[in-house]
């Protein structure tokens, strides 16, 4: 979190300002609270200039719940399969859920190169027949984002974006669903944002469960049973310090784009001593996954490294390595400071 987000939810704890009450006892029924969803939601659509046809939702359940509420939505009883991209850890684990669904067609996979490469223009074929398409922005394990918005403007595109979600604009026009959990860019866990077309919405059978139904969370205003209020309020400031202290997206972009740029030029100038996971292509701006030549040269990269006060650089178990996550709250000079650890590292090594 933004060092500014995390001082203003310290005194939240305490006691927010303006109702006298800490945050953590604040009813979700309180007009203080549905004014917060209220400014988050605006937030938001101002952010990514949203089409007026999207409703803003702060559910539960994680990303993981909205890989099983898409295809409950869109797939149950189609004809057609819903085509789905295995770019990498993520996307398999959506996979999975889906199947469950209705069919599915995986329309390219990474697993023979080891998910270190997404697919090119020329791999993929859409089909227009498809109920939607849906891929994940940014795999974030391995390290890979898509530069490009993939598919048919005439076929729904969902889109899993939890791990790159407002670190740069997006063409959220292009989309039909678009959810990311805020654990990464916008708050703490405990919260998804998901944007969804009114015409995805109206889609939704009577028959499934109030909580895995997006009209009833429009309904309700994201206040169907208690939400997080504490997590919804810390994206309220989130959204606040984007908009203000950095001015929106574009800005946001070109600094996670220096703070990328230089992590991805101590492993270039490496000649091998740190090996990038993903095809620079594809790299990602906000995990950058490498490893070193032996496992003991890693262990003595962790130790040294978390010696001097770096956390969180473990590689995800599923491929091991090192993996430099640099989410929109890690500054410029924080990066800084780690490409000065692995240039004086190479060094002494
Ligand atoms: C891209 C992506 N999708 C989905 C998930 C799963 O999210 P959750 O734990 O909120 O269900 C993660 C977790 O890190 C993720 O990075």
């Amino acid at each position: 979190m933004p060092e500014t987000v995390l001082a203003q939810v310290q005194q939240a704890i305490v006691e927010v300002p303006e109702v006298g009450l800490s945050i953590l006892g604040i009813s979700h029924r309180s007009d203080w609270f549905a004014a917060v969803v209220e400014e988050a939601e605006s937030n938001i659509r101002t952010l990514l200039g949203l089409p007026q046809d999207f409703h803003v939702l702060f559910l539960q359940g994680g990303a993981t719940q909205q890989f099983s509420m898409v295809p409950m939505t869109l797939l149950r009883g189609s004809e057609h399969p819903a085509e789905y991209i295995d770019s990498g850890y993520w996307s398999r684990k959506v996979i999975q859920e889906a199947r469950r669904e209705g069919p599915i067609k995986t329309l390219w996979s990474g697993e023979a190169c080891r998910y270190s490469r997404l697919p090119t223009d020329e791999e993929l074929t859409f089909s227009p027949d498809a109920p939607y398409l849906h891929y994940v922005a940014n795999e974030t394990v391995e390290g890979l984002q898509f530069h490009r918005v993939l598919g048919r403007d005439d076929v729904p595109r969902i889109c899993d974006m939890s791990s790159d979600f407002l670190s740069k604009p997006c063409d959220a026009d292009k989309f039909s669903v678009i959810y990311a959990h805020a654990q990464k860019n916008i708050g703490p866990a405990g919260v998804t944002v998901v944007l969804v077309r009114d015409a995805v919405a109206r889609q939704a059978s009577d028959d499934l469960p109030s909580f895995l139904n997006y009209r009833r969370h429009i309904e309700a205003r994201s206040n169907l049973n208690t939400p997080p209020v504490f997590a919804i309020y810390v994206v309220l400031l989130v959204t606040r310090w984007l908009l203000n202290d950095i001015g929106g997206l574009a800005n946001m972009a070109g600094i996670n784009r220096l703070k990328a740029q230089q992590l991805y030029a101590a492993l270039d100038e490496a000649e091998g001593f740190y090996q990038g996971w993903a095809n620079k292509a594809d790299r990602s701006n906000m995990n950058v996954a490498f490893t070193l030549p032996d496992e003991r040269l890693q262990q003595a990269f962790f130790e040294q490294s978390r010696a001097l006060g770096f956390s969180g650089l473990e590689g995800h178990r599923a491929i091991g390595g090192v993996r430099a996550s640099i989410y929109n709250a890690l500054s410029l000079p924080a990066v800084e400071q780690l490409t000065q650890f692995m240039h004086d590292f190479r060094r002494r090594h």
